[in-house]
C-alpha cells in the first residue's frame, strides 16, 4: 500500500498440484498495477451480512429489500481467480458464443459441468434452443480469442470465430483446436435464476491438448500464470491432443 492506501503492487503465490500426483508446482501471478477498486472503501474494511447497506442506498434492491451491497460483492469476487473459457454454441454458419469464467465441474461421475450465462447474452437463446454447447479452456497465448468472444470491438455471432482453427466432435458444435481442453456437451438442464441461468451440461466428448499454461482472469484483468520450467517443458513436449473420447 502507498500512503493513500492504494494497492500499488501485489504478488500472489499460487500452489497447484500440476503434473504427477503429489508433485507440487509453485507458480506466481504478478500484477504490477492493479486497477482501482470500483467501490471506494477503506483498506482492510469488510462487510458481513447487511452491513453493506450504505446511506446512498447501495445494498437495497429495486424491490426495497436489503441485500449486501452488490459493489462490495463484485469487489470480493474480483479476488477469485478464474480460468478463462470460450463457450461455443450452434452449428454450421449459425454459430455464436461467449467468454466465460463462471464454468465449473458439477460432477465427475457422471461427467457434468455447469455454465452460468446472463439471460441478456446473445448466446442464451441459441444455447437453450440448440440443446448443446462446448466449453473450450483457453491458453495463455489466446487472449485475443477471449476478447473476440467477449464481443470486443462489437463482434457478433460467427464474427467472433475469426481466423482461428476449429474442429468438431460429437455434437457438431465448434471446438477450438488450440484449446487446452474442450468438453462437447448436451444441455441437461437450464435453471433460470435472477438475471442469469445455470446450464448443466452432459459431457459427450472430451479433447485434451494441454501444452501451455491457462489464461487466468483476476482483479478485472487477464493474468499470466508463470509456472515452473519443469512443468512448462513437460507441456511443450506434448505434440498433439492427448485424448479424444467419444462415449
Ligand atoms: C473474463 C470474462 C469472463 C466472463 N464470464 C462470463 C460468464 O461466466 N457468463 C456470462 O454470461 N458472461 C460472461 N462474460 C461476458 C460475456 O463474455 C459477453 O461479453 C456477454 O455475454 C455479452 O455478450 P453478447 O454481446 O453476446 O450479448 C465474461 C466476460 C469476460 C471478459
Amino acid at each position: 500500500m502507498d500512503s493513500n492506501n492504494n494497492v500499488v503492487k501485489r504478488t500472489v503465490m499460487v500452489v497447484s498440484n500440476g503434473g504427477e500426483a503429489g508433485h507440487l508446482v509453485v507458480s506466481e501471478i504478478t500484477s504490477p498495477t492493479l486497477p482501482a477498486s470500483s467501490h471506494a472503501m477503506p483498506a482492510n474494511d469488510f462487510f458481513v451480512g447487511r452491513k453493506g447497506v450504505t446511506p446512498d442506498g447501495c445494498g437495497v434492491t429495486a424491490q426495497g429489500e436489503e441485500e449486501v451491497c452488490s459493489e462490495a460483492f463484485r469487489d470480493a469476487m474480483r479476488d477469485l481467480a478464474g480460468g478463462v473459457t470460450v463457450v461455443t454454441v450452434g452449428k454450421g454458419d449459425d454459430i455464436t458464443g461467449f467468454t466465460a469464467t463462471a464454468v465449473n465441474s458439477l460432477s465427475a461421475n457422471p461427467p457434468r459441468v455447469i455454465v452460468c450465462i446472463s439471460k441478456g447474452s446473445s448466446s442464451f437463446t441459441p444455447l437453450d434452443s440448440n440443446r448443446s454447447f462446448a466449453v473450450n479452456i483457453i491458453g495463455s497465448g489466446d487472449q485475443a480469442i477471449a476478447d473476440q468472444f467477449a464481443g470486443k470491438g462489437g463482434l457478433k455471432g460467427a464474427q467472433r470465430y475469426g481466423d482461428a482453427e476449429w474442429t468438431t466432435m460429437y455434437s457438431g458444435t465448434p471446438i477450438l483446436s488450440a484449446s487446452l481442453a474442450a468438453l462437447d456437451c448436451e444441455v441437461d438442464e437450464v435453471i433460470e435464476r435472477y438475471d442469469h441461468a445455470i446450464v448443466i451440461g452432459r459431457v459427450r466428448a472430451i479433447r485434451i491438448f494441454s501444452r501451455q499454461t491457462p489464461l487466468v482472469y483476476w482483479q478485472g484483468g487477464y493474468q499470466q500464470l508463470v509456472s515452473s520450467p519443469e512443468l512448462i517443458g513437460g507441456l511443450r513436449n506434448c505434440s498433439g491432443p492427448k485424448a479424444v473420447q467419444y462415449p
